[in-house]
């Protein structure tokens, strides 16, 4: 649930209509609502009950620092896959001992990085990873805790672009290969073996493939034990879907009580979450203006001052989002349209054949935008990154202002003469 809805057929963000964020802002703008961001941590960390748990928002869906800030204030933790994730979530206020490191690439500036910040645990995906983090970890004379995670071999039956669970996939450790791992980590002098992670997929709208990587990786937690290596904790990763069209994934509290379920047998294991999507997406739009109706033969073209720089993800993945219109106008017969940027690439749409009664000037909003909008956007074509705006109740907050002109080409330089 969120909270953009119509008023006397004006959409509003909480209280705020979106007509009047357009009119102070401009447009494009993100906007977010505080309370739904609220109310979509508050599904993972009650779902989790009394259990040991710590929801671990994944940074990557939505970096901006004053949501991440409001994260923080709940008590969440963070995944993040870089050191600018980690400056950010510092930056924010978050706490870095409630801080995750996944990833496949890290670098020895970025884990040195890490262990003098001080986070709970590098999710580390190769052995190469492991002898790095050792030696960087005997220079600082500081002991890493890592935690492997394993690569399942599971369908998780969503895009291939955003499937992550598979042996052909480049995350995690065979987990065939994962017990062998796990005693080569246990013998390194600077590293202490705290858990085991895994991350199938995003936008799962099906509990059973969570569940079967669940089952496969508490054998392999049996297993360690057996071998003398205790873990403490259990990271599930992200991946629950949500709804753009009509998907009806489960509610977290669902997802979380089949996966609490299974561990009722290891009360020792803190449960640890990694959720993007399901926190940001539905809690931001994207907010566009109409500047221009195309009537064509085969196809009727809205032109708005949106484009696949600011939101990739229906270029990218083909993923359907919704579009609406800001201001109702049931007087104006719809039309169907292929709703598209100015961007010069065949590419850049927002959306297709959607039916919108619109008239040029008029604003539109791309739903469930909150999560891999602005942070997969781009100064493609030299565009300006777009205002962020966060709702809070009949308040609004510019959290991050319109890129200027000399944004574009900061840090370039002209030859000499
Ligand atoms: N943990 C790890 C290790 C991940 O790689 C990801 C996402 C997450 C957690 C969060 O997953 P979520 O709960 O958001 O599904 N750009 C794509 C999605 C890429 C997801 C990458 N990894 C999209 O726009 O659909």
């Amino acid at each position: 649930m969120d909270y953009f809805q119509y008023q006397n057929q004006q959409l509003l963000a909480e209280q705020v209509p979106l007509a009047d964020i357009a009119a102070q802002f401009g447009t494009p703008t993100y906007v977010y609502s505080r309370a739904t961001i609220e109310r979509h941590y508050r599904a993972f960390a009650d779902a989790a009950g009394n259990r040991a748990h710590l929801v671990c928002y994944a940074v990557k869906a939505n970096s901006n620092i004053a949501l991440l800030n409001i994260l923080a204030r709940l008590g969440s933790g963070f995944d993040i896959v870089s050191e600018g994730e980690l400056r950010r979530v510092l930056q924010a206020g978050g706490n870095p001992a409630k801080v995750v490191f996944s990833g496949v690439g890290k670098t020895e500036a970025e884990i040195e990085f890490a262990l003098n910040t001080g986070i709970k645990c590098f999710n580390v995906e190769s052995e190469p990873e492991l002898d790095r983090i050792q030696s960087v970890a005997a220079r600082l004379n500081k002991v890493a805790p890592i935690s492997i995670r394993v690569n399942p071999d599971i369908d998780a039956k969503t895009h291939p672009y955003i499937s992550t669970g598979l042996k052909a996939n480049k995350f995690g450790i065979d987990i065939l290969r994962a017990p062998q791992m796990y005693q080569y980590a246990a013998s390194l002098s600077h590293l202490k073996v705290c858990g085991v992670d895994c991350h199938i997929g995003s936008q799962l709208t099906e509990t059973q493939p969570f569940l079967d990587a669940l089952d496969k990786l508490l054998v392999l937690v049996d297993t360690l034990k057996d071998n003398g290596i205790v873990l403490s904790h259990l990271d599930i990763g992200g991946g629950l879907g949500v709804t753009y069209l009509d998907e009806t994934p489960p509610h977290p509290s669902e997802y979380a009580a089949e996966v609490l379920k299974r561990l009722e047998a290891y009360p020792d294991l803190t449960l640890v979450f990694e959720p993007g999507r399901a926190i940001m997406a539905n809690a931001g739009v994207l907010l566009t203006k109409v500047e221009f109706l195309k009537p064509g033969q085969e196809k009727n073209f809205a032109i708005v001052d949106a484009a696949m720089n600011d939101l990739i993800r229906p270029a990218l993945y083909s993923a359907w989002m919704n579009i609406i219109p800001v201001q109702l106008k049931p007087a104006i017969k719809a039309q169907t349209y292929d709703v598209v940027g100015p961007v010069c690439e065949t590419g850049d749409f927002l959306g297709k054949d959607r039916d919108l009664a619109i008239e040029p000037g008029d604003y539109l909003v791309v739903r469930s935008a909150g999560a891999y909008g602005f942070t997969m956007s781009s100064n493609y074509n030299s565009r300006p990154r777009a205002a962020e705006i966060l709702v809070d109740g009949d308040q609004v907050h510019l959290v991050r202002q319109r890129e200027q002109w000399a944004d574009l080409w900061r840090g370039e330089q002209l030859l000499p003469t």
